[in-house]
This record gives structure tokens, sequence and C-alpha cells, in this order.
């Protein structure tokens, strides 16, 4: 797999390898022969992932000068110039300059819990008209409407750009499930969840993560309406695999005790649900 050339560190070639399977393979009807936009892409491994798959054409835009400049020198060695357009930048004012950009899908990979504006950047993804949109990232298990913010160190290469020199931390938020269905209808997409099937995933102890229900492969697709009234079905079935307990989540009465612990708290004070 070239995609596990891009990161010397041999203690997340496991995790890359399943969440391949997920970004990727599939979703390889929303890939193949398609124009796409990788938002935040750091040293480019989606990009190329994208175009080792058979993608026409990838936008890549990412904030970190030094990562654009890494990314690069891979698609140099790997000989996909031609098929990648590097962009180096504010993610959100690329977004905005690139409204009329004509693209398929967007990925939105790794960075969805690095924002506070998680309206604004769907509705920026929207704009551009994207049949779909991938996203992968940290959510907080619960259906109803909540953001856990926290706090985290902008000079890792991995987190929120800084706003100002020298600041020590930027307030990043995690939304819940139940609050991305609700904002993806909004915009007139569907938002289901791609299978992380326990039975299916080799390397569990490198996805814990997923294996909790706090992160997800989540796909977004251009749907006629506003509200897409079979979502209950797909995300219990998928939510049922992960930890029978989570059917509870479904259930006005048991959803509080199986939610997230980050939020279980301020549930109690939560009065929209999207039920
Ligand atoms: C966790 S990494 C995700 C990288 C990649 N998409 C992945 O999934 O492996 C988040 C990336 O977002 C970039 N980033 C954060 N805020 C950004 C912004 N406002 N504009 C552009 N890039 C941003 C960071 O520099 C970092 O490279």
């Amino acid at each position: 797999m070239k995609l596990l050339e891009f990161d010397n560190n041999p203690k997340i070639k496991n995790r890359l390898y399943e969440r391949k399977k997920r970004i990727i393979d599939a979703n390889l009807d929303i890939i193949q022969d398609k124009k796409i936009i990788d938002i935040a892409s750091n040293n480019g491994r989606w990009s190329f992932a994208a175009v080792e798959a058979g993608a026409q054409l990838v936008h890549s835009i990412e904030g970190r000068i030094d990562k654009v400049a890494e990314a690069k020198a891979h698609f140099n060695r790997l000989d996909v110039n031609d098929k990648i357009r590097t962009n180096t930048g504010d993610l959100y004012n690329w977004l905005y300059d690139n409204q009329r950009i004509n693209v398929d899908t967007i990925f939105c990979l790794g960075i969805f819990y690095h924002i506070t504006d998680h309206y604004h950047l769907l509705k920026l993804m929207a704009r551009t008209n994207a049949k779909s949109i991938i996203i992968d990232s940290g959510f907080v298990r619960s259906f109803k409407n909540m953001v856990h913010i926290q706090a985290e160190n902008p000079k890792l290469h991995r987190n929120a750009l800084p706003e100002f020199e020298d600041q020590e931390q930027e307030l990043v938020g995690f939304i819940s499930l139940g609050m991305l269905i609700q904002l993806s209808w909004n915009l007139g997409y569907t938002c289901k969840p791609v299978s992380w099937n326990p039975k299916e995933v080799e390397y569990k102890n490198e996805v814990q993560d997923y294996m909790m229900g706090r992160r997800y492969t989540v796909r977004l697709d251009k749907m006629q309406h506003f509200h897409d009234s079979n979502w209950q079905s797909y995300w219990k079935d998928e939510l049922v695999k992960i930890n029978p307990k989570f059917s509870g989540l479904f259930d006005k009465t048991t959803h509080d005790s199986v939610s997230d612990d980050r939020q279980r708290s301020s549930l109690r004070n939560s009065s929209i649900t999207i039920y």
C-alpha cells in the first residue's frame, strides 16, 4: 500500500490500513473518475489515495506550508503531479473563493473536530455543489444536538491553525452524531455511516476510537429533500454492530445512559433532540 510511504511511523500502519478500507475502498463509486477536493490535506496522503483509486483530479488545500512541501515531494516521487493541484492557505478562504469549482466529492478527513464552526464549514462545502462529502472525524456518541468543546495546542501540525503568534491553545469542538445528521439534512444531504463492523476490522486495537463509536466515517450524499426518514434504521444497524447496548441511543428513556461520557452531565439540560 503506497499510502503507507507517507508516514514513517510503523505504529499507525495498521490504523491507516483500516481507515483506507472505509474512507477509500468503501466509497469507490464517488472517487473513481471523479473530481475531488481534499480539505486539510496535511502531507497529501488522502489526495494520493484518491488518485491511486482512480480519481480524475484532486484539489488539495492545507494551511501549513511545510506540510504542503512534504506533500509535493511525495507527489513528485510517485509521479502523480498531473492529477493533484496543491493549494496552501486557510481552507475556509479557499472554499469561499472557489465556490464555483466543479467537483463531485469532498474529503473532510481528520479536520471536523479541529474546528468550532461546523455548520459554516458544511455550508461552504455544500455551496460547491459537490454531490458527496466524506467526513472522518471524532464525534460525540449521541443523537441529541450538542458540541463538546475542548482546547488543543495549535503548535502541533495535526491541529487547528494558530490565529495569532505564540498562541498556546485553540478551542475546538466535537459535535454529536445527531447534530451532524440534522445539519446535513438542512443543506440537502443524507448522512449515513460507513460500516465499521468490528467483525470486519482486523486491527481493533489500533482503531479503538472507532470501536467505541466516538469516531466515525460518514458519507453525505445530495438528496431531493431536507429530511431522511430512514435515518434511524441504518444508524441503528451500524451502532448495534459496534456494541449491542448502543440500541439504547434510539430510545429516549435510555439514550442518556449510553451516550458518550464527555457529554452525559450536560445532557440533562439539552432539550433539542433529533427524535
Ligand atoms: C489531523 S490533520 C488531518 C490530515 C488529513 N486530512 C488526514 O486525515 O490524515 C488536520 C490538518 O488540518 C490542517 N488545518 C487545520 N485548520 C486548517 C485551516 N483552517 N485551513 C487549512 N488547513 C487547516 C492542519 O494543518 C492539519 O494538517
